[in-house]
């Protein structure tokens, strides 16, 4: 194992046992009712595999990975292939045994395959090298990871030679115990560490006589014995890091465990999280300390906040790098954007993709941006949209200021120089440029653009009819 010290004692020389791991994620499943395949459904925002793929890199090093896909299999590859993992292809899905039958090639250098499913992502590093350890250290054929489960309905369960003994002589599916059997509390995790000559010497052995007509990896536990191999378990102390999805109530049981989690890791680290049940935060987002998450805030994906900033009530941020001291305030939604050190944004402000906004700029109600850059010291406090727009320093957006940047068939791109003074419902019609320090009467039409230090004027004189009014109500 390349970042573990556990020996290999079955191998014959002295140096470190060739290690690979195995996720399962073939399987269509079925019990989702689903069109998408089982191990794409996310949880904590993404992946379920995904969360497997990143424990086991803490493992085994990426290249040392063998992901066996079947079900929708481009699919699956395409959404996991960045992390560099090895893949197999179990074309048809003829049960976890079939699966591993089918990554007998690629699996075939290795000293030991610890094998993973790639529907249960809660298992922790630490966990899958004591598996390994273990399995080293008892020298054993096949060890298989267990856990006590209050409810161990829909697992397979362990029987062991005797209760106090760590031999196991066999595994049996759900679908096929005893009323007694029924009763054992001590589950099969699906997590396995196997000597890879000898599987591959027995796998063959294994039948199809079940339920499903399928070839159970499970079953690997009697064929071995059988075969007067040794058979072992290890039990882990943190059950929930076994728990699968094969139901949707699962899935979900599984994503506020995540969530949870991840609020307690951040809470640690320093940042204070209000009613944590309440909260979002995908497993990737980075927050820096002292900043305040108020209740019911959604922070999705690779989102990235400073310290000492405070996020105020019903955000919800998808991919947004914001810097220190920034206070978003109530119901703001943003994506793919940028919010530099001190500014303040809200309420009700929606920042759609590309939005930079500068040091202390100020984004106020119910103001609209996408694909700006707006400088240091700007503001645009209410009823704004700035599109493809960039906003030098110490600029002010009065309030209803529109960028007309679509007309109909291609955006243009309005700049504002550093300075200016937008009056409040002003729309500029782009392209356009605003001079440096240029002021805009208040509801002008800009199509032209405005040199520095001047002011435009763009819109119709004021007439005023006196007595008009008194004169129209006297007519009734
Ligand atoms: C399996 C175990 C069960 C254990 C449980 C733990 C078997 C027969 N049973 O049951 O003892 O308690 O896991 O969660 O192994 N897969 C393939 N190819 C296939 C079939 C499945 O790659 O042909 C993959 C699936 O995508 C999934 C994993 O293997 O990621 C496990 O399969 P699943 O159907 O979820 O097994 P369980 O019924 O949960
Ligand atoms: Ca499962």
């Amino acid at each position: 194992m390349a970042k573990t010290s556990a020996k290999n004692s079955s191998s014959s020389t002295n140096r470190p046992p060739r290690v690979a791991i195995a996720i399962m994620a073939a399987g269509k499943g079925t019990r989702l009712k689903s069109r998408h395949p089982k191990v794409l459904h996310e949880v904590g925002g993404k992946p379920i595999l995904s969360h497997v793929i990143a424990t086991a890199a803490k493992v085994v090093p990426a290249k040392d990975i063998f992901i066996i896909i079947g079900h929708e299999a481009d699919r699956v590859r395409a959404a996991v292939a960045s992390s560099g993992v090895q893949f197999v292809v179990q074309a048809e899905q003829r049960g976890t045994g079939h699966a591993l039958m089918v990554a007998q090639e690629a699996l075939a250098p290795y000293d030991q395959v610890i094998v993973l499913s790639g529907d249960a992502p809660l298992i922790r590093p630490d966990t899958i090298q004591k598996l390994s350890a273990f399995h080293a250290g008892q020298k054993a054929t096949m060890t298989l990871l267990s856990a006590d489960l209050e409810d161990p309905s829909g697992y397979g369960r362990v029987i062991r030679k005797t209760a106090s003994s760590s031999d196991v002589r066999a595994i049996v599916e759900e679908k096929a115990t005893s009323p007694q059997q029924k009763k054992i509390r001590e589950i099969n995790s699906g997590f396995y560490a196997f000597s890879v000559p000898a599987l591959y010497k027995h796998i063959g052995s294994l039948g199809t006589d079940n339920v499903h007509r399928e070839y159970y990896l499970t079953d690997m536990a009697a064929v071995l014995v059988h075969a007067r191999q040794k058979v072992v378990v290890v039990k882990t102390s943190h059950p929930a890091e076994v728990l699968g999805s094969n139901k949707r109530s699962e899935i979900v049981d599984l994503d506020a465990r995540l969530r949870l989690e991840k609020c307690q890791q951040l809470m640690e680290e320093g940042v204070t999280i209000f009613y944590p049940q309440t909260c979002v935060i995908d497993s990737d987002v980075e927050i820096g300390a002292d900043t305040v998450i108020e209740p019911f805030v959604q922070l999705r994906g690779k989102t990235k906040i400073g310290a000492d900033c405070r996020i105020r009530s019903y955000s919800v941020i998808q991919d947004t790098e914001i810097g220190d001291g920034v206070v978003v305030l109530p119901g703001c939604v943003m994506d793919d954007s940028r919010i530099a050190r001190n500014a303040t944004v809200g309420p009700y402000s929606r920042l759609r993709p590309g939005s930079d906004i500068g040091e202390g700029a100020h984004l106020g109600n119910f103001v609209e941006t996408k694909k700006i850059k707006m400088g240091k010291g700007s503001k645009a406090n209410h009823l704004t949209y700035l599109g493809d727009t960039e906003i030098g320093e110490g600029v002010n957006v009065g309030a209803g200021t529109i960028t007309c940047n679509y007309d109909g068939v291609h955006k243009h791109k309005t700049v504002i120089e550093d300075g200016a003074f937008i009056g409040s419902d002003s729309t500029l019609v782009a392209p356009v440029r605003i001079g440096k320090g240029s002021y805009i009467a208040a509801a002008s039409c800009i199509t032209e653009d405005v040199p520095a230090d001047a002011l435009a004027l763009g819109r119709a004189r004021q007439t005023v009819k006196e007595g008009w009014a008194r004169e129209k109500k006297s007519q009734k």
